[in-house]
This record gives C-alpha cells, sequence and structure tokens, in this order.
C-alpha cells in the first residue's frame, strides 16, 4: 500500500471522510521542543492566564483518593451546585466533557442526512465538523462585519433546518449581538428549529459590553422550549484540562441528550473542581480584571500602531495584519510567542491573540513591534 490515507476508504462512514478536524492551537512544550527554547507564552487558546482556583489544588488534594472509582455520571453534587448558582431547577442542567461534547451531541441528538444546520461565517469551528458528522448539509451564512447576521439567519430557515448554532461572543471574532437584536431573532425563530447559544465567553462579554446589552441566555430558556444555552468552566473559572462544560435547556430537551452521553464522559476531579470553582468569585472577578486590562494594553498599543482588529468582548482579540499574517505567526513562534492563525476560518490576514498577563503581553506586544 503506498498511500496510507487511503487505507479503507471504501469502508469509512462518508461522513468521516468529509470532515476536517479541529485544529488546536500549538502545545507550549512543542514550541520549546522545536525551537529549543525555554520560555514561550501561549496565547493561542483562550486560556485563563492566571490558571484556576487556589481552592481547587487543595480541594483536590483533600479529597479520597477516587481514581479506582467510576464518576457519578449524573453529576449529581455539580449539578445540584450549579443549579443553585444559575438559579434553574437541576434537571434544566447537564454537564458535559467540556461545552463541545454537548455542542455535538445536539446535532447527533436532532440532525441527519438531509437536514440543514446554520451557524455564521466566522462561526466556532465545531459547528461545521458537528454538522459534517452527522451527515447533515451545513449552511454558512455570511457575516456582518465578522459577527453574526441574525436576520439573514432567520431568513436561512427553510423545512430541512434542524439546529442553529450561535456563538455569542464568537469566537474566533470576539463579536456580540446585542440583547435587542437577540430578542427580536428567537421571538421569530420556528418552535421545531433547535438553537443553541453558544456563551463559552459569557463571563467576559458581561464584563465588557455596555451595560444592559449583552442578553443572558439563561433568561430565555423557560420561553422557549427549542433554545438551549451552553457554558464552560473552561475559560474564566480556568479548567480547560479538565474538560468539563454544560447546557441549561427544557429537562425533556436535555434527556435527549443525556441518551447519547458517554457513561462517564465528566471525571470526578473535573466534578469537584468545577464546584470548588463556583466557591471562588473572588478568582473569577480578579480574572476579568485581568482580561479588561489586558485588553486595553493590547488594543492601546495596536491603536497606536494604526494596526487594524476586530473589537472584541472575550478574553481575545482578532487582528488583521494583513499579507504578513502567516509569516509574522512564523516569526512570533521564533520569539517564543504562540498565537492563533485563523486560515482555517479564511482569515487569512488575521492573528487571534488570547489576553495573557501584563507580563505575556508585553512578550507578545515587544516581539510583534521588533518584527514589524
Ligand atoms: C465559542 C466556543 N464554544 C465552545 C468552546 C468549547 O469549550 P470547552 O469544550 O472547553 O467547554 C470553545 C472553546 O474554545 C469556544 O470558543
Amino acid at each position: 500500500m503506498n498511500d496510507s490515507t487511503m487505507l479503507f476508504e471504501d469502508l469509512v462512514n462518508p461522513e468521516v471522510l468529509t470532515v476536517q478536524p479541529y485544529v488546536p492551537g500549538k502545545p507550549i512544550d512543542e514550541l520549546k521542543r522545536e525551537m529549543r527554547i525555554s520560555y514561550v507564552t501561549k496565547l493561542a487558546s483562550n486560556e485563563n492566564p492566571l490558571g484556576s482556583s487556589l481552592k481547587i489544588s487543595t480541594g483536590l488534594i483533600a479529597m479520597s483518593n477516587e481514581i479506582s472509582r467510576y464518576p457519578d455520571g449524573s453529576s449529581f453534587a455539580l449539578r445540584e451546585k450549579l443549579a443553585q448558582f444559575i438559579q434553574k431547577p437541576m434537571d434544566w442542567v447537564t454537564i458535559g466533557n467540556g461545552s463541545n461534547e454537548l455542542l455535538e451531541l445536539v446535532a447527533r441528538v436532532f440532525a441527519g442526512r438531509g437536514d440543514e444546520i446554520i451557524y455564521s461565517q466566522y462561526g466556532f469551528a465545531v459547528y461545521p465538523i458537528s454538522a459534517q458528522v452527522v451527515g447533515a448539509t451545513g449552511v454558512e451564512v455570511p457575516a456582518k462585519e465578522f459577527g453574526h447576521d441574525l436576520e439573514a439567519i432567520l431568513n436561512a430557515i427553510n423545512e430541512k433546518t434542524k439546529l442553529i448554532y450561535l456563538a455569542n461572543p464568537n469566537n474566533p471574532t470576539g463579536t456580540y449581538f446585542d440583547k435587542e437584536t437577540w430578542e427580536d431573532f428567537i421571538s421569530q425563530v420556528p418552535e421545531k428549529v433547535i438553537v443553541v447559544l453558544d456563551e463559552a465567553y459569557f463571563e467576559y462579554a458581561q464584563d465588557l459590553c455596555p451595560p444592559g446589552t449583552y442578553a443572558n441566555g439563561l433568561d430565555y430558556v423557560e420561553d422557549y422550549p427549542n433554545l438551549l444555552v451552553s457554558r464552560t468552566f473552561s475559560k474564566v473559572y480556568g479548567l480547560s484540562s479538565l474538560r468539563v462544560g454544560y447546557m441549561v435547556g427544557y429537562p425533556q430537551v436535555l434527556d435527549y441528550i443525556n441518551r447519547l452521553k458517554q457513561p462517564f464522559s465528566v471525571n470526578s476531579y473535573a466534578q469537584a473542581a468545577a464546584m470548588i470553582s463556583l466557591t471562588d468569585p473572588q478568582f473569577v472577578k480578579k480574572s476579568l480584571l485581568t482580561n479588561s486590562q489586558g485588553m486595553r494594553q493590547i488594543t492601546d498599543f495596536l491603536n497606536s500602531k494604526s494596526i487594524d482588529f476586530i473589537p472584541s468582548v472575550a478574553n481575545f482579540v482578532t487582528v488583521n495584519l494583513g499579507d504578513k499574517a502567516l509569516e509574522l505567526n512564523q516569526k512570533l513562534l521564533q520569539e517564543g510567542v504562540i498565537v492563533r492563525p485563523l486560515a482555517g476560518y479564511q482569515m487569512q490576514e488575521y492573528l487571534r491573540v488570547s489576553i495573557g498577563t501584563n507580563v505575556e503581553n508585553r512578550h507578545f506586544l515587544g516581539a510583534l513591534n521588533k518584527l514589524l
């Protein structure tokens, strides 16, 4: 066999052949190995630069050794705590192995061949993948100034539409749609079309949007049985590595998702850490302050150099570096800075930069300044 990539091609599900796998940010150790350097700043995966609450490490150490036991598949204690936190009944919440697991499961529950799944141009990469995997047709609606065009999305709905994925704010653009536009949209979506509102960056958006302009998706779940809101512990809570996220919606709808979940998809330590993180609002406050200050630090620099960027209400900013973007990305790597090229989103001229600590931001800005 000459071409190993063709092995068993005729046996593979056609859906799988079409999938373009998700491309993650470059790991720190990989760059250290490649460049033989020891100091690396990673601003590529929208992680929390402060890590996670100190209460978590002490809490997990104090936990009895549960490695040999299967986790609680229903995440009862976490759901109970989270339900109190978001002020919803417990059965309106389901927990996933990252919100990613839940986003994909919704497509498996509601769509298949012949169905359409709508998402925005420049929408989060997991949405087209989720559509491809189930054999549904992904319908990409052109963006408006890099943000979701909710009116155009409404116009794209037809009798084949099963599901709409929206990210508010969106990754990789950091754009958001305001409360009024959202309310207008959701009230017009036919009730047989499921809407997933992905609020992975909810806490940042609440902090950065002008007061009263950002819609909290959880305020709408009771009124719209076709609405599912997802959030994550990966971002402001700093638990990316543990993989824990959640979805809120009508219990009858969540029940379908729960049927498809792997029996023990969220491990005991992830459940415990998520619970502990809800008891440390000070950490969240500090993280949001670090983010807003870092956002200002980076955007002030960009403005001072007349470099164009997409205004963001999340923990990253997407910068227009023109036809030099990919070359600059390579050179930044040589300087020990990992950011995210966006060629996979057809945004070849842009690099997405996560907001880091003051020191990390300075490393990035210093390197960028030198290269420019
Ligand atoms: C918009 C959006 N949704 C969902 C996720 C998935 O997050 P997780 O699976 O870590 O909860 C991400 C991660 O970057 C994201 O940017």
